[in-house]
């Protein structure tokens, strides 16, 4: 999956600590839109602020690429994740049913969005 990200030329983001992976983002962005596909930090050293710092970073490379806005599914069940988001300006603007795989069948997707640039058309009606 890394390497399909990487070929196909998205941001793929690492974060070191003394040699140590502790935690990695990956975004795409074209065409005036940029996604989250992951945001991920090591368990051992969450809590510490790291996910926002890469966060700032990722959005910034948004805004690098001329990104309007950002979308990323998060689980539901996340509230970590979503909480961050929340927190960051990102606010819900949908669901995907039957998105992700769960312990029982499948979980929804909560569906957010940062707007970067102020634009008549936002939020979707
Ligand atoms: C979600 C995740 C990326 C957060 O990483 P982190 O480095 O611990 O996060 P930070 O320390 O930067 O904290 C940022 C915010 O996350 C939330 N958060 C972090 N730890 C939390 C906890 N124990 N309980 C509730 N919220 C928490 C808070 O909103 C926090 O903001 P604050 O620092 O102002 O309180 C991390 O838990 C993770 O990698 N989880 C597994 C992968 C994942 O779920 N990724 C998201 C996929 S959409």
């Amino acid at each position: 999956m890394f390497r399909d990200c990487l070929s196909a030329g998205y941001e793929l983001w690492l974060l070191e600590q003394e040699n140590d992976l502790i935690g990695y983002g990956v975004l795409s962005a074209a065409g005036g839109e940029s996604h989250l596909l992951n945001l991920c930090i090591c368990a051992t050293h969450q809590g510490q602020g790291h996910a926002r710092r890469l966060l700032a970073r990722l959005v910034d490379l948004a805004r690098w690429h001329h990104a309007e806005r950002i979308f990323l599914e998060v689980r539901p069940s996340n509230r970590r994740a979503e909480d961050l988001y929340l927190s960051f300006g990102f606010s819900e603007v949908g669901r995907r049913p039957n998105y992700y795989p769960a312990r029982n069948g499948r979980e929804e997707a909560v569906v957010m969005a940062l707007q970067l640039v102020v634009s008549e058309q936002w939020p979707p009606v």
